[in-house]
């Protein structure tokens, strides 16, 4: 279980959205790009065209977040684009199992979402499906919120599930990640980091994802 960190460019300025990450250099594993649509969550960000070009700008693997209704229509277009990794929730999902499958099938990481308040257990039996789990720790639409630590022991019990049926999916979670509670989410068993304001905030956004990283490796089990 290696710790990698994905920083959401959300926090960003959003004109010169390639400069802006070149300044996380090659501290970063990912680029977590957040997509929102304004009806699954009440934001609006960026979508395909804006992932295209920013693919041909940087050398980082970009991981989408797509916070968006319908996704079994939308998703399958960021993994032919070149996404390296493609994100959708559960709860915006038809067929979310149809969904993970395409997603593979085009070449990139298949990842499903769950907000705050979704509990894992009635997706367990998917993991097989996945490449990563992510487990919102703000309700998503917005960057800057506070940690919720009430998801923590989700956190914990989708370690374990995961531990428990023997598959290599990754456990990333997002919002509110800084080097206040990165820390618990890596001891409860997560190990990919998006952070937002945590690093585009800080004055050197490089030595904020090291910073990170450091804290993550030594929390973690
Ligand atoms: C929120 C987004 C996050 C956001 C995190 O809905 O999914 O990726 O950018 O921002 P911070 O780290 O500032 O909470
Ligand atoms: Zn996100």
């Amino acid at each position: 279980m290696a710790v990698q960190i994905s920083p959401s460019i959300l926090s960003s300025d959003f004109a010169e959205l390639a400069a802006e990450c070149r300044r996380v250099g090659d501290a970063a594993d990912w680029l977590h790009v957040d997509v929102m649509d304004n009806h699954f969550v009440p934001n609006l960000t960026l979508g395909l065209p804006v992932v295209e070009s920013l693919l041909r700008h940087v050398d980082t693997p970009v991981d989408c977040h797509l916070m968006i209704e319908d996704p079994d229509r939308w998703a399958p277009a960021y993994a032919e684009a070149g996404a390296g990794s493609v994100t959708f929730h559960v709860e915006a999902a038809h067929a979310p199992i149809r969904l993970a499958r395409e997603l593979r099938a085009k070449g990139a990481r298949a990842g499903m979402g769950l907000k705050p308040a979704t509990p894992v257990e009635p997706y367990e039996e998917m993991l097989p499906e996945l490449d990563m789990l992510l487990l919102m720790t703000v309700e998503p639409g917005f960057g800057g919120q506070k940690f919720l630590d009430l998801v923590v022991p989700k956190i914990r019990r989708a370690r374990e599930a995961i531990a428990g049926r023997d598959v290599d999916v990754w456990l990333q979670v997002d919002g509110g990640v800084s080097d206040k509670t990165i820390e618990v989410c890596a001891e409860a068993g997560a190990d990919v980091f998006v952070a937002g304001s945590a690093v585009f905030d800080a004055e050197d956004p490089d030595r904020a994802v090291r910073e990170l990283r450091r804290l993550a490796e030594e929390a973690s089990p």
